[in-house]
């Protein structure tokens, strides 16, 4: 994430994720399940505004980009006001004082149920921004363990740099891909739900340990920082899943592994798709082409090299990734 202190207030630009690998190897006792995911931030940000308040309130106004038909939940489910209020809980607990509120503004770019973490990198962003307004001291392990409660992708928006997560999500070794890639997203109409999908890929029989597929040839590719490569071995074991409940969708993926590109993967559990790029004008010329195909949200951008973001909002901004370009019908 990206800080930027103005006057009374705090900036953060919260950036989307992509998962270039995700296989599931196992069942919890908890109900969820055991991951292997590489994740990597990529140059689509929502943007928060934290301001402090006089009284203790916590208030959230919230815009969204042109074209980007998102209606936010529910103030008491969105995943923002869920993160500030664990966080004021938790600060509480030992201390007589009450926090200060909170007024937030949140500019959504990121499009929801799309697989693409917006509403977990939102929340990780705010548990950051309010420990550093409230003067918590939350240690970054202490705000992970809190993101967790929040949902399973937020401990990955705190870690700052791709990485390979594991558990449920929350184990992270961070990941240097050393060169940036160009991936032009594709958003269909179609949203699907988290929870939908890994509904889904339970009511089949799973996976034999055998028909496992390895991180190794991803994280070698990922070293090599090679497109090609990359795009060679991107693995998702909830795309079967997400074209059962949503058949339609198997049109879309037909068409774009037609492109003949390095890399074609659905991320998370969609309904984005993206595709890996050979380099930025390969992208332009792509997205371009297919954001007259009336889909929700058509996206030009790269994902964002190691120690490009940071955790830290007393560090300002020093570089930001060019914005991506969005290209709605
Ligand atoms: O943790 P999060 O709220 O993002 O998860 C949404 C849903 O996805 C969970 O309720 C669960 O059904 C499923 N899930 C899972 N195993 C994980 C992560 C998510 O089964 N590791």
């Amino acid at each position: 994430m990206f800080f930027r202190r103005q006057n009374n207030e705090l900036e953060v630009l919260a950036p989307a994720k992509l998962n270039l690998f995700l296989e599931i190897t196992g069942k919890r006792s908890d109900g969820f399940h055991e991951l292997d995911m590489l994740m990597v931030p990529i140059a689509l940000y929502d943007t928060l505004t934290f301001k402090l308040r006089r009284d203790d309130e916590i208030t959230l106004s919230s815009c969204c980009a042109v074209g980007n038909k998102i209606t936010l939940p529910a103030p008491v489910d969105n995943l923002v006001i869920r993160a500030v209020k664990l966080l004021q809980q938790r600060i509480a607990t030992g201390s007589s004082s009450t926090t200060p509120g909170l007024d937030i503004c949140l500019f959504k770019r990121i499009p929801a149920a799309a697989g693409l973490g917006g509403g977990s990198s939102d929340a990780a962003a705010a548990l950051v921004a309010a420990n550093y307004l409230w003067q918590a001291g939350l240690s970054t392990a202490e705000l992970s363990e809190l993101a967790l409660q929040i949902g399973s992708d937020v401990p990955f928006f705190l870690s700052g740099s791709a990485a390979r997560c594991t558990g449920r999500g929350e184990l992270l070794t961070p990941l240097n891909i050393p060169a940036a890639l160009d991936v032009v997203l594709i958003k269909p109409r179609i949203g699907l739900a988290t929870a939908d999908v890994f509904a889904e890929y339970a009511t089949q029989q799973g996976i034999r340990v055998d028909e496992r597929v390895a991180a190794d040839n991803i994280l070698d590719a990922c070293a090599s920082g090679r497109a090609p490569e990359i795009g060679k071995w991107l693995h998702n074991r909830l795309v079967d899943s997400a074209l059962r409940l949503q058949p339609e969708l198997q049109q879309l993926q037909a068409e774009l592994l037609a492109l003949g590109l390095p890399g074609v993967q659905m991320t998370g559990s969609g309904s984005t798709f993206y595709l890996i790029c050979r380099h930025a004008r390969q992208a332009r010329n792509i997205a371009e082409k297919l954001s007259h195909r009336g889909h929700a949200a058509v996206f030009h951008t790269r994902t964002l090299s190691h120690r490009f973001l940071n955790i830290d909002p007393a560090q300002d901004a020093v570089s930001i990734e060019q914005p991506c370009v969005g290209l709605s019908p």
